[in-house]
């Protein structure tokens, strides 16, 4: 677009090269002659040197960071260690500032408002001017690597993407945390997750996921915690539970070599996060049972303050010192009937536990959630009468057991965790470009 040359590309024309680039204005360095200027575009951040008269301009007098420029130049190489990405640095001479492409200076500042020790919730309205923060705007470049490296990975899987419907009126995930609202004087709700609906593709289209939103009315504050999140789930047709977790440790791995293969996104992400390395495989498997186990041995509490014991659910906390301290993911398996969701398939070697797993990571916890899937008739209709839930809205879900039912299985991958541990973020609301939590629903 536009007869000018992105950053990154810049920064490899050979010396002697005339360019032209449009940016803002990253950082500004003034000295006595010379002015640097780090231009940044979002591909990329050039140094800038302008000499001379060029300085003494009322454009660069007043110059303020975030400012947008044109600049023509000439490409010249500099020493390593200049600070110069690529060692080439752009030798302005002509640049244009129209006037409404000058940042607010004084108090107005972005400088001014963002500052080290500002307060969280400032940061949060503020937030429209911290993403072009360089932490910030690299998680949101990583991100939409991550993303796209999903939609490859299950391509080359041919797994078919599908777009279920957000607006719903039946619940997954338990009636907490649904948003209710008003549909043309009916109740319906945000959806809390696509899996019943990419369930019911399975006959026409094999496997299939969805990359979509989804919404939790949580009313707590945590760091893992989202109103709306963007969740990547899968479904797969006529599997086992061993073919579930295969896949998607495979879905993990896959998507983090593909990723790490753009040597920009490799960079990024050893910026964000210098420990990282790839995950051993296979992922150590673990009972839920033996877990339980391993927490009294390690003396972790329930959130009651009591010992762990089978049947409880394990804590947020408990669960990121358990993955802390094991430091590499855990597919935790086979929880309780009890403490997992209606849908989920009992493990016929024990029917007190479901085929179901979480995957945890270190520094986060939980950031997939999956099963087989009740694939009888008459055991879906139990358990939704266990649950106390009213069959009759999912006829289109319980159909399924009715006309050509399939062993089958899927899972949902919280996008915004998987960034978390990847990029080491304390928070998931580091990781959406807008977060939505309890009470925050700006800007
Ligand atoms: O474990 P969950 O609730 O499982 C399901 O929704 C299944 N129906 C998915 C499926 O099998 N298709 O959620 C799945 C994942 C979690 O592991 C977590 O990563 C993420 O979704 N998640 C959230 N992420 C941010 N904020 C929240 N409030 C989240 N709730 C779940
Ligand atoms: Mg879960």
């Amino acid at each position: 677009v536009g007869d000018h040359i992105k950053l990154r590309k810049a920064d490899s024309e050979e010396k002697g090269t005339r360019v032209r680039v449009l940016g803002r204005v990253h950082r500004v360095r003034k000295q006595k002659e010379n002015m640097f200027i780090e231009l940044r575009d979002g591909y990329g951040i050039m140094q800038v040197l302008l000499q001379g008269k060029l300085t003494q301009t009322y454009d660069a007098l007043i110059l303020a960071r975030e400012t947008s420029m044109e600049i023509f130049g000439e490409m010249y190489e500099v020493p390593a260690g200049a600070n110069a990405p690529l060692n080439r640095e752009l030798h302005a001479d002509f640049y244009k500032i129209p006037s409404n492409w000058r940042a607010a200076g004084g108090e107005d500042a972005i400088t001014n408002r963002v500052q080290p020790g500002t307060e969280h919730a400032t940061l949060l309205d503020l937030r429209h001017l911290t993403l072009r923060g360089d932490v910030s705007s690299s998680v949101m470049l990583v991100r939409d690597a991550v993303e796209y490296a999903f939609n490859q990975a299950y391509k080359e899987s041919r797994i078919r993407k599908v777009s279920p419907p957000a607006l719903v009126q039946t619940q997954v995930e338990g009636g907490a945390t649904l948003f209710k609202f008003d549909y043309y004087g009916a109740d319906a709700y945000l959806t809390q997750s696509s899996q019943l609906y990419l369930e019911t593709c399975l006959p026409s289209l094999g496997d299939v996921y969805c990359i979509e939103k989804s919404f939790r009315a949580e009313k707590s504050l945590t760091r893992r915690h989202l109103s709306e999140y963007t969740h990547v789930e899968a479904e797969l047709d006529f599997i086992d539970f061993n073919d579930l977790l295969n896949h998607i440790e495979h879905m993990i791995c896959r998507v983090l070599e593909i990723i790490l293969a753009d040597p920009a996104i490799a960079e990024k992400v050893m910026k964000l996060n210098p420990e990282f390395k790839m995950p051993e495989r296979p992922f150590m498997r673990m009972k839920y049972a033996d877990a339980i186990e391993w927490l009294k041995e390690h003396d972790i509490p329930n959130e009651e303050g009591n010992p762990h014991a089978f049947g409880d659910d394990i804590a947020e906390a408990a669960e990121r010192r358990m993955t802390d301290i094991i430091n590499r993911p855990i597919f935790l398996t086979h929880f309780p009937v009890e403490i997992k969701a209606f849908y989920m398939q009992r493990d016929p070697e024990d029917q007190r536990v479901t085929e179901s797993v979480d995957c945890l990571m270190p520094g986060v916890g939980e950031i997939v959630g999956g099963s087989m899937r009740l694939d009888d008739y008459d055991q879906l209709m139990a358990a939704f009468k266990r649950e106390g839930l009213d069959p009759a809205p999912y006829y289109w879900y319980t159909d399924q057991r009715r006309y050509g039912s399939s062993p089958h299985g899927g899972y949902g991958l919280g996008l915004e965790r998987f960034l978390a541990w990847l990029c080491k973020q304390h928070t998931v609301r580091d990781c959406c470009l807008y977060p939505r939590f309890m009470n925050r629903c700006k800007p």
